[in-house]
């Protein structure tokens, strides 16, 4: 069993990859191997569209730092992505991962490799919880919808400061949780 968590948050200590991590340490107590990327430190490339992923069995042609990401995937039973809420949305950073993912929508991934399931994680700075409470819910659809069986969603309000979420106990219990959840397959 193997759970690797994607980072979209380009700070050091950032409260996403916090919660990344804390559900990761979930799944390693249940005894998943696991692994964390920060996708700010990988170079990862926009969709140009080529199709080229189509036409080759859901091989991406652009050679870059989303290959390693998409054998991780391929290897892992279940993925996270986290992301701080930037402008009512997720990262440019997740955002660039997410439609590459294209690569894996209809053509044979599941057939291939197995359904994975996955985890979303979401820290903004507004305290109103509902506040994106449809988008992060349009975000979970979307993922169904592209083949993963997202199995639940953590989100964290007011974390304007790196580290923050750590004195969260309710959400660090809850991302303990969805890893240990994660991790039983
Ligand atoms: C460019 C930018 C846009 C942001 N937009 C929003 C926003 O729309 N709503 C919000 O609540 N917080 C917004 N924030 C604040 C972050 O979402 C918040 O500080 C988050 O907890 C950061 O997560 P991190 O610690 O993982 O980087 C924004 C921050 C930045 C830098």
């Amino acid at each position: 069993m193997k759970v690797v968590g994607f980072v979209g948050s380009p700070r050091e200590g950032s409260n996403t990859g916090i919660m990344v991590e804390e559900i990761l340490n979930g799944a390693s107590e249940a005894g998943a191997e696991t692994e964390l990327l920060n996708l700010s430190k990988m170079n990862i490339a926009p969709c140009k569209a080529c199709m080229h992923c189509k036409e080759n069995n859901g091989e991406c042609g652009t050679k870059d730092d989303m290959q390693i990401a998409y054998s991780k995937i391929r290897e892992a039973d279940a993925f996270i992505l986290g992301s701080p809420v930037y402008m009512w949305q997720m990262s440019a950073q997740a955002k660039l991962f997410t439609d590459r993912l294209f690569a894996n929508f209809k053509t044979g991934f599941e057939e291939k490799y197995g359904q994975k399931d996955m985890a979303l994680v979401f820290s903004q700075n507004n305290p109103d919880e509902n506040m994106f409470k449809e988008y992060f819910y349009y975000t979970r659809n979307m993922f169904d919808f592209l083949g993963y069986n997202v199995v639940d969603m953590l989100t964290s309000t007011e974390n304007s400061i790196p580290g923050e979420v750590k004195n969260k106990k309710e959400v660090m219990g809850r991302a303990r949780k969805i890893g240990r959840e994660l991790a039983k397959g």
